[in-house]
């Protein structure tokens, strides 16, 4: 049997790729995995944005209008002096009523008496002792936005 160059380099390309795929074989892929102090280091997102509310029209000065925007949130905003608009959740602090709005210049909860200061919200009798949770609003031409 002669044994020339070609066939010596042929065998010793096809040792060295069996080799080179038993090495392969028995080494495992590493796992593909986040590092813990990825997780667990980070906050929770919040969800932020901004909510059309509705007309600006629908809120008349010295008066309130409540907007729902979802099951949890209703948004009451008040227009103390024209073209002034202040918006609060109308979820009473006392013990969670919907406030019914706007009466005598305060804003009022029907469900125990409380009132609350047009402008800031600021809790001034009744029952309650916190003021109500202020909002950010922006009036965009003839909408009123909620920042939150
Ligand atoms: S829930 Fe508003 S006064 Fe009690």
């Amino acid at each position: 049997m002669s044994v020339n160059r070609r066939t010596v380099v042929g065998g010793m390309v096809a040792a060295g790729a069996s080799m080179t795929l038993a090495a392969c074989a028995a080494e495992p892929e590493p796992a593909q995995t986040t590092p813990p102090s990825a997780t667990v280091d980070q906050e929770p997102e919040e969800s932020t944005g901004e909510i059309l509310l509705g007309a600006a029209s629908e809120v008349m000065v010295g008066s309130g209008t409540k907007f729902m925007v979802d099951s949890s949130l209703t948004v009451l905003v008040t227009q103390p002096r024209a073209g002034e608009f202040k918006a609060f959740s109308a979820t009473c602090t006392h013990a969670g009523c919907i406030v019914n709005g706007v009466q005598d210049g305060q804003i009022a909860c029907g469900c125990h008496g409380a009132r609350f200061n047009v402008e800031t919200g600021a809790a001034e009798a009744g029952p309650a002792r916190s003021a109500l949770g202020r909002i950010t609003i922006e009036v965009r031409g003839e909408d009123l936005y909620a920042l939150i």
